[in-house]
């Protein structure tokens, strides 16, 4: 059976891209991308979906009283949409323990730093102000914390003298575009078991 994927992402989707990209090319196999779901109406990430007639959605994060409430509309809609697995690309919100119980090890993320180093909403330029030599992106199970489940995979870049934020994470998110393809496929296949936090390659 092939997996249903559904992408939840606030920005321009470059990852959400390299993922559909990835399953045209078959370097993700027996998945499809069955929902693309946001917090931000202008992302363009929901565009790059409608481009393709995968469903949409739009929740106002203004319509909710709390994040939990946000998060269970959330869980209703990914369920009506019979999701597997859940793939925050560039998803800028802290996911509730209410989202996590009903996708329990379903939700992966990517990162833009080397974790545990630069969690949180400013990894690039974070990284680049402590003064760091080589960064990377990691892709991880989701947990409670921010950015601080199993990782999956992790990469280097190395930093340069002249680098900006944006140079430095042009580089990163080039890596994010083959990790994150990588790493879905290998939880696609079931080749991924969790030991502890370990992840392990079952190869
Ligand atoms: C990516 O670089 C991703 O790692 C980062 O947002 C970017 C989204 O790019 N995520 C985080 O910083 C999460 N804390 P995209 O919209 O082009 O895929």
């Amino acid at each position: 059976m092939r997996k249903r994927i559904a992408v939840l992402a606030s920005g321009s989707g470059s990852n959400l891209q390299a993922i559909l990209e990835a399953i045209d090319s078959g370097e993700i196999l027996d998945a499809e991308v069955v929902l693309v779901l946001s917090d931000r109406k202008e992302a363009y990430a929901l565009e790059r979906a409608r481009l393709r007639n995968i469903q949409t959605k739009y929740l106002r994060v203004k319509d909710y009283a709390a994040r939990e409430e946000f998060d269970r509309h959330a869980v209703c809609v990914l369920e009506e949409a019979r999701t597997d697995l859940v793939v925050l690309a560039g998803y800028m919100r802290l996911i509730t323990p209410l989202f996590l119980a009903a996708f329990e090890q379903r939700v992966l993320n990517i990162h833009p730093s080397l974790l545990p180093a630069f969690p949180g909403g400013h990894g690039v330029a974070d990284a680049l102000a402590y003064g760091v030599k080589v960064s990377g992106c990691t892709v991880h199970f989701v947990d409670e914390g921010m950015d601080t489940g199993p990782i999956l995979l992790q990469e280097a870049v190395p930093v340069y003298d002249d680098d900006t934020a944006e140079t430095l994470h042009e580089r990163i998110r080039k890596l994010e575009h083959k990790l994150y393809p990588k790493a879905i496929n290998l939880w696609v296949q079931g080749k991924i078991k969790l030991r502890g936090r370990r992840c392990v390659i079952d190869e």
